[in-house]
């Protein structure tokens, strides 16, 4: 991991629930495809419309989900933005804005794939996590 400072590598992976129970050979995959990124509060993590070309997780800090200029949630240390676009090659569905300074770890879109393929019990807990939203999402529309 690239661009870090202070915890070890594995430590910051093993803070995210998508990464819980993974090996520690499958978090040292994970470990060499991230890197880190900081942003400030009030700083854009995504932006709705577009192109996703990452998959963002957090480890501290909380920004907020923006959707038609509407806020739908908010996100903190363990959860993932930016699968949407990734899985399907779409736009952004959502704005994401850090309300705090944050903490980030940051898959590319190339990495994604080839960690998914690397560690499949990940691609369970993202299809969990991305049924979630769907569920959240459609309940707003009605
Ligand atoms: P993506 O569409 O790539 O970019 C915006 C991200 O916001 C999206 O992926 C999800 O990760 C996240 N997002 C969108 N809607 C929700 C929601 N209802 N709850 C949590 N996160 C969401």
């Amino acid at each position: 991991m690239a661009g870090r400072g202070g915890s070890s590598p594995l430590e910051l992976l093993a803070q995210i629930p998508l990464f819980r129970g993974c090996s520690k050979d499958e978090l040292k995959h994970v470990d060499r495809a991230v890197t880190q990124a900081d942003y400030t509060a009030g700083q854009v993590l995504c932006s709705e419309g577009a192109v996703g070309r990452e998959l963002i997780m957090i480890i501290d800090g909380e920004a907020e989900v923006q959707r038609g200029g509407t806020v739908v949630t908010t996100v903190g240390p363990g959860d993932f933005i930016g699968e949407m676009s990734l899985l399907d090659g779409g736009p952004r569905s959502a704005t994401v804005t850090a309300t705090t300074d944050v903490k980030a770890l940051v898959l590319p879109t190339r990495e994604f794939w080839q960690v998914l393929d690397e560690v499949p019990a990940l691609a369970h807990r993202l299809l969990r996590t991305l049924a979630e939203r769907l569920r959240a999402m459609d309940e707003r529309a009605f």
